[in-house]
């Protein structure tokens, strides 16, 4: 299996338009060591051929120029991109598929909560249909029921399954509040050729028993690298909001919880790697000492451009 990473920031990506933080504005200058990151997104394939997209970013345009793998092949209008799989109905998340509005109809996969964000609070598939159009293939994830294991066709080899997990919904949904089932869903991709499996959640808000064991159970985790700290959009005196305030499991855990560095180091996987990471996260800059623990640790962040063979 073939994982692209096309965006592997958080919403506003980095450096953000209107941020003077210390790492956006050093970013800008040169004065650090860290690049420019797009909003986040990855592919994958079985092929090299054809590609799944998991989340549309609303910075797809630049993605699709900026990787080859996502250019046209043949005929006068031609996508690689075969289906879009979306993991939450956040803006940074679904707002990509208003770009792909010239192509053929976008053969979408997301939970009935998803679904009805994007035809009511933000109504981009309501819109869509005056353009490509959408052709609905619904996770079956909602209730009582917390995973389920789908197809998408001319991928047979490739099986996908969606996992239900702690997280938020989008501040415009009616569920902000109170999270239901499916408004937040990791995915498992088995490349049934070799067994070799990516488990992949940009945001994740806990790992509990359940998410820990599919973390378990995977070759490659590219998980929730928003934020270092609980407090640290606090600290940097960026916002009010804490990390699980916004859905997100920090790297670095307190007396209550482990962070995402222990949870990653409980597991086996042989690629452990952070992606969504936020403008205000100390990883950014790869001289931190931050950067260095996870070294350490053999946990790697993802970049745009960053390429998995499984
Ligand atoms: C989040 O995941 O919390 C987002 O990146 C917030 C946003 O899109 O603004
Ligand atoms: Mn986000
Ligand atoms: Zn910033």
């Amino acid at each position: 299996m073939k994982i692209l990473v096309l965006g592997s920031g958080a919403g506003g990506g980095f450096p953000q338009w209107n941020c003077n933080c210390r790492l956006c504005a050093g970013q800008r200058q040169g004065d650090l060591c860290a690049h420019a990151r797009t909003q986040s997104s990855i592919a994958v394939s079985a092929d090299g051929e054809s590609w799944v997209l998991l989340n549309a970013s609303p910075d797809i345009g630049q993605q699709i120029r900026n990787h080859p793998q996502l250019h046209p092949r043949q005929g006068l209008r031609d996508t690689p991109i075969k289906a879009v799989v979306l993991m939450d109905a956040q803006i940074d998340h679904v707002t990509g598929l208003l770009g792909l509005r010239e192509g053929p109809c976008i053969d979408l996969y997301a939970t009935p909560c998803v679904f009805e964000d994007l035809t009511t609070g933000l109504p981009l598939l309501n819109v869509l249909q005056h353009y490509c159009g959408t052709r609905w293939h619904m996770l079956p994830v909602a209730g009582n029921q917390s995973s389920a294991q789908f197809e998408i066709d001319g991928f047979a080899s490739l099986r996908f399954t969606a996992l239900a997990i702690p997280g938020m919904a989008p501040p415009y949904s009616p569920h902000r509040r109170e999270q239901v089932v499916g408004d937040n869903i990791a995915l498992l991709i088995e490349d049934l050729r070799d067994g070799r499996r990516l488990f992949y959640s940009p945001g994740l808000a806990e790992v509990g028993d359940t998410e820990l064991q599919w973390m378990c159970d995977a070759d490659c985790l590219l998980v929730d690298g928003t934020f270092w700290e609980e407090d640290e959009m606090q600290r940097a005196g960026l916002s009010g909001k804490t990390a699980t305030e916004m859905g997100h499991l920090p790297q670095i855990g307190g007396t209550a919880r482990a962070g995402m560095v222990d949870v990653m180091n409980a597991t086996t996987a042989r690629r452990k790697v952070l992606i969504h990471i936020n403008n205000s996260n100390p990883i950014l800059d790869e001289a931190s000492a931050q950067r260095r623990l996870l070294d350490a640790h053999g946990i790697e962040v993802a970049f745009d451009g960053m390429e998995i063979t499984l």
